[in-house]
């Protein structure tokens, strides 16, 4: 069985997508963007989901695990190969059991391993791509107000493998912070080395991935550093 792994937040804003984007292309694998809002990794990569007339995502679900057509995805060069979300998912009444089903039946059929990304907080896709992944990826940001929102995520999600991402960490971190995520997660969490802020990742247009960028300066080198060290943490705790 090709690696299912799902990354999954309480609230938006915190990196999920661009972690998920730029873990799917370090990893060569597929990424499911289960998040129907317009700033997902869909329009990031590229595609205008509401350009096409159907929902691919939507019409594979209602097809149902059984279903013997293997859902096309898009490849393009220097992005994770996709499969993309689109906006009537949000109004679905797919079911997180329907989900993690699907997802466990697609990753086989294509063979490869699958990064799901989410729309944050507790909903069936969410769930169901939790329940189905050998690894729940939570990008954290350390301040006092998220480590209580972690804190009770930890105990909801204790039955999953997990592996906490500190993001958008400062160049300075707070080191009472590194060492109170430390706390919280031992026993509970692996610890992903951190990706540090950085501050032009918000003004970029570029769609390809920051890890499969041709000719990288100083600073792009240094973020892709970064994201393939957590690649490289997600393939040791798998292995
Ligand atoms: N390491 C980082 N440093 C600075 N900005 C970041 C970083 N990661 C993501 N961002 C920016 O933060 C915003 C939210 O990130 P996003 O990945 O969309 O989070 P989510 O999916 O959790 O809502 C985006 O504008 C994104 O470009
Ligand atoms: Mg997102």
């Amino acid at each position: 069985m090709p690696a299912l792994i799902t990354v999954a937040a309480a609230k938006g804003g915190v990196g999920k997508t661009t972690l998920a984007y730029e873990l799917a292309a370090a990893l060569e694998a597929v990424l499911v963007d289960l998040d129907w809002d317009a700033g997902g990794a869909t329009r990031m990569w590229g595609f205008d989901p509401t350009s096409a007339a159907r929902a691919p995502l939507l019409d594979a679900l209602e097809r149902g695990p059984d279903s013997d057509r293997v859902p096309r995805l898009k490849r393009r060069v220097n992005r994770p190969t996709l499969f993309p979300s689109h906006p009537d998912l949000a109004a679905s009444a797919i079911s997180a059991d329907l989900v993690a089903d699907c997802l466990e039946t697609w990753a086989t059929q294509w063979d490869e391993a699958v990064v799901v990304d989410t729309h944050p907080g507790a909903n069936e896709l969410t769930d169901g791509a939790i329940a189905v992944a050998d690894l729940l990826l939570v990008p954290v940001t350390l301040g006092n107000r998220e480590f209580a929102a972690l804190d009770a995520m930890l105990d909801d999600f204790s039955a999953y493998r997990m592996m906490l991402v500190p993001t958008m960490v400062p160049t300075v971190p707070a080191r009472r912070q590194v060492n109170r995520l430390a706390a919280m997660a031992k026993g509970r969490a692996r610890v992903a080395p951190p990706i540090s802020e950085h501050r032009w990742i918000r003004r970029r247009l570029r769609r390809a991935a920051i890890v499969k960028q041709p000719n990288p300066g100083v600073n792009v080198n240094r973020a892709a550093a970064e994201f393939r060290a957590v690649a490289e943490a997600v393939r040791e705790e798998l292995s």
